[in-house]
């Protein structure tokens, strides 16, 4: 069985063929970022207008590549929110015109459903597992359970951890997306003990009796400090103390919030703990929940980068794992701007 996907919910034009037995036949993403550079940000307009441009040169692109045609695909699978819902609306609309078009099953995936199962395509992670999400746009842990069995432990009440990297960033002057950047500029720092004095930050709802999260005060904190700074010594030099201090409040919250997650993994017999998003790129980030892991006697797995990110290969492989349980959508699923996961446990219950 073979299922195209379609991923439009944010800045990525993505096109992937998966093969039910996990063969990725062809994975492609167009990044905008080059386009959102300039504005400092995504502006969903331009996006959407960027996705329309490019997706049927890259749906053609991803079958040359695969050495397949329109005939042998099986499924058309699209991400159907949450997201920037232009983007959404162009992805969704063309898988279902070539669901119809080929008389073949249509698939209506939730982008998080699709960050949630893709342990499974790039790593055989069995159920259940503990997944810490944490993008641009979402930071969540989630007790994966089964295909549309996704109990949410947690979420973060205001910014997501990406977006808290992305702010603290530009007002750094850092460039978009600022993750990266401030962690480049994080490694330069040469006396850590130094900076963590220095700058005082809060460990926002750390020991709390939960899983959620808080990064819009810990983000108000550091840029505090950034406009404290003189103009004279606003050099990298000077600033990377403050990169390496924010690194470490949100490394040191996400580990605590996940250790408490854990819990809640080993009641329901779980052995494994994911890590999927933008932000899971961040090596401070990874190398700490694979140290909780082991003191847990958990296995920790992150997918490779390129499934980590926005692709369109987790949206395929949702799309085969539906499948398998026999799940299909109706060409009038209407696309969802907000879609938290909770919906589809009710939907499966
Ligand atoms: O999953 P993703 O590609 O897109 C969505 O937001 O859905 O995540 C992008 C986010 C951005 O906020 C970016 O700054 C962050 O992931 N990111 C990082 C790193 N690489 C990407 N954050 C911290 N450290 C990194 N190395
Ligand atoms: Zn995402």
């Amino acid at each position: 069985m073979k299922v195209l996907g379609i991923e439009t919910s944010c800045d990525e034009t993505a096109v992937a063929i998966i093969d039910s037995d996990k063969t990725i036949h062809s994975n492609l993403v167009l990044s905008q970022i080059d386009i959102h550079r300039i504005y400092g940000g995504v502006v969903p307009e331009v996006a959407a207008r960027a996705h329309a441009e490019h997706l049927d040169r890259l749906i053609k692109q991803s079958l040359e590549e695969s050495d397949l045609e329109l005939k042998d695909i099986d499924a058309f699978a699209a991400t159907c929110g949450p997201g920037l819902i232009g983007g959404v609306m162009i992805g969704m609309v063309s898988a279902k015109a070539l669901a119809y078009a080929c008389d073949k099953p249509f698939l209506a995936i939730n982008h998080l459903e699709g960050h949630a199962l893709t342990p499974r395509l790039s790593n055989d992670v069995p159920f259940p597992y503990l997944l810490l999400l944490v993008s641009g746009g979402h930071t969540q842990i989630l007790l994966v359970e089964g295909v549309g069995q996704y109990q949410m432990l947690g979420t973060t009440l205001d910014d997501a951890a990406g977006e808290c990297f992305d702010k603290v960033a530009k007002s750094m002057g850092l460039p978009y997306p600022g993750g990266p950047e401030l962690e480049k500029l994080a490694s330069m720092c040469t006396d850590g003990e130094t900076a963590l004095k220095t700058y005082n930050l809060p460990h926002p709802l750390k020991g709390q009796d939960n899983c959620n999260f808080s990064f819009s005060g810990l983000k108000s904190a550091v840029i505090r400090h950034i406009d404290a700074i003189d103009d004279k010594d606003f050099t990298r030099e000077n600033l990377s103390g403050l990169a390496y201090a924010t690194q470490y409040v949100i490394t040191d919250v996400l580990t605590d919030r996940v250790s408490h997650g854990l819990e809640v993994l080993k009641k329901a017999g779980g052995k494994d703990l994911v890590v999927a998003g933008g932000v899971a790129a961040n090596k401070n980030i990874r190398a700490s929940l694979e140290a909780l892991a082991q003191e847990n006697d958990i296995r920790f797995t992150a997918p490779p980068l390129k499934l980590c990110t926005d692709n369109a290969a987790m949206i395929a492989w949702a799309g085969l794992e539906k499948l398998g349980q026999g799940m299909v959508d109706n060409l009038s699923f209407k696309a969802r701007p907000r879609w938290p996961l909770e919906e589809l446990m009710n939907k499966n219950a």
